[in-house]
């Protein structure tokens, strides 16, 4: 077994981007399984701040091959934005990047399409990117409308397939918005396969690649994007994203969970959420203001700022549970050296009844409070710490009750953003 695993247990920006960057130099792959340009990754290497929403973050690391597997949802356009920003700060894009043939292609009325939902939802609205990964992932499942990256080099039928799509599309997103542009079917048809000609040396068939290369003895890392509480099936439905972030990886990219020896659930020391949903530890006073702000939570995406609050165990055993995780990495521990108390949510009580379990329906969950532990905070400076044994016995106690009531060992901490702030538990 030669593959790891990175997955985010809460709802998405827990720092795996980090995670995954430091764990790529033990790996000869890097694998993006699910989502699209609706994830944001940021990593901080030799004082350089990269900002990455498609491409692996193994693009960063000389040598790793970086694969953008079938379970994916790709904007063409700006997938190659995202390579040129790279090549022009003199990273190589070339055979270190492979994209799977059978991808799912974003068009233009998806994103439309996307922004009109959105939009007419008023107060229920998700709170989406507004990128189209939902309405893609819908045409994928719905077939009849689904572009794949493979159909983009099979010239007549995809021109005349885009041609019906198109058609239907106009009249659909003119009902419902008046204001909407139609497409012209041609143009599009166009300009797509002008990204395909660009791309056409990084399209194959990822799936056949990544088995051919475990069965070399290659080490693979999976790279999950926003997190398991996100997930389409397990997730805080239907406050989540249209894909499967917490238990995809068999699906998204063709390769089996039983290669994969260590799966790490990332967690970040507190909770943030991006978009509608409920939140049951969320902090709408001056501490959520200072985690805000200590924190810089605010979307790389979307740049919206980002609702937070205190750890929450109940949410976060859920993501571990459906993840399979083996051990966790805790980030962002720095930010809460401040703070006098800290509190972590141990239970929630829904009508009365006090439970462990999170719950299925949305409507319960926004009815559940959260059961709080105190624990003291340890305020001083961690940032610059680089073993276990010297933190103080504060931020210690705090890390095992996160281990104890997820009921997985912490493996990782971080405690800045640069590659240098990351304790190994096992090596320190
Ligand atoms: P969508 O993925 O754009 O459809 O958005 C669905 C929900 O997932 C919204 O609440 C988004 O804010 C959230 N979401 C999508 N991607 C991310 C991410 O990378 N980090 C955090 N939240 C995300």
């Amino acid at each position: 077994m030669s593959a790891t695993a990175v997955i985010g247990l809460q709802w998405g920006d827990e720092a795996k981007g980090k995670i995954v960057h430091i764990l790529a130099d033990e790996h000869d792959i890097v694998v993006r399984y699910q989502g699209g340009n609706n994830a944001g990754h940021t990593v901080v290497c030799e004082g350089q701040t990269y900002k990455l929403s498609l491409l692996p973050v193994g693009m960063l690391r000389p040598g790793v091959v970086s694969v953008i597997a079938t379970g994916t949802v790709i904007n063409p356009q700006v997938l190659l934005a995202e390579i040129d920003q790279l090549r022009s700060r003199n990273i190589p894009v070339g055979e270190n990047l492979l994209i799977s043939d059978r991808a799912h292609v974003i068009l233009p009325y998806h994103v439309a399409e996307d922004a009109v939902l959105e939009d007419n939802r008023g107060e229920s609205a998700i709170g989406t990117t507004r990128r189209g990964i939902g309405t893609c992932y819908r045409d994928k499942a719905g077939r009849a409308h689904a572009i794949r990256m493979g159909d983009l080099y099979h010239v007549e039928s995809f021109q005349s397939r885009l041609r019906e799509i198109i058609a239907q599309k106009n009249s659909y997103l003119r009902a419902l918005c008046p204001a909407y542009e139609p497409l012209d079917a041609s143009k599009v048809a166009e300009e797509y396969l002008g990204y395909a000609r660009l791309l056409k040396p990084h399209v194959t068939n990822t799936t056949s690649f990544l088995h051919k290369s475990l069965a070399a003895g290659k080490k693979l890392l999976f790279e999950g994007a926003q997190g398991s509480l996100l997930d389409l099936d397990h997730g805080t439905f239907p406050y989540v994203t249209s894909s499967n972030s917490g238990s995809g990886i068999h699906t998204g990219s063709g390769v089996s969970e039983r290669h994969i020896s260590r799966m790490i659930g990332v967690v970040k020391s507190y909770t943030t959420r991006v978009g509608g949903g409920s939140f049951p530890t969320e902090l709408n006073n001056e501490i959520g203001q200072h985690i805000r702000e200590v924190g810089r939570e605010f979307g790389t995406v979307t740049g919206r700022p980002r609702r937070c609050g205190w750890f929450d165990a109940v949410a976060c055993g859920h993501g571990a549970l459906i993840s399979g995780v083996d051990c966790i990495a805790v980030t962002l521990l720095d930010v809460l050296s401040q703070l006098d108390q800290i509190q972590v949510c141990t239970a929630y009580e829904i009508d009365g009844e006090r439970t462990t379990d999170f719950p299925s329906h949305v409507e319960d969950l926004a009815r559940a409070r959260a059961v709080y532990k105190t624990l003291p905070g340890w305020k001083q400076d961690i940032s610059h710490i680089r073993k276990l044994a010297d933190f103080p016995r504060e931020a210690r106690a705090y890390l095992d009750t996160l281990a104890e009531l997820i009921g997985q060992p912490v493996q990782i901490v971080s405690v800045g953003p640069d590659r240098v702030q990351t304790i190994f538990c096992d090596r320190a």
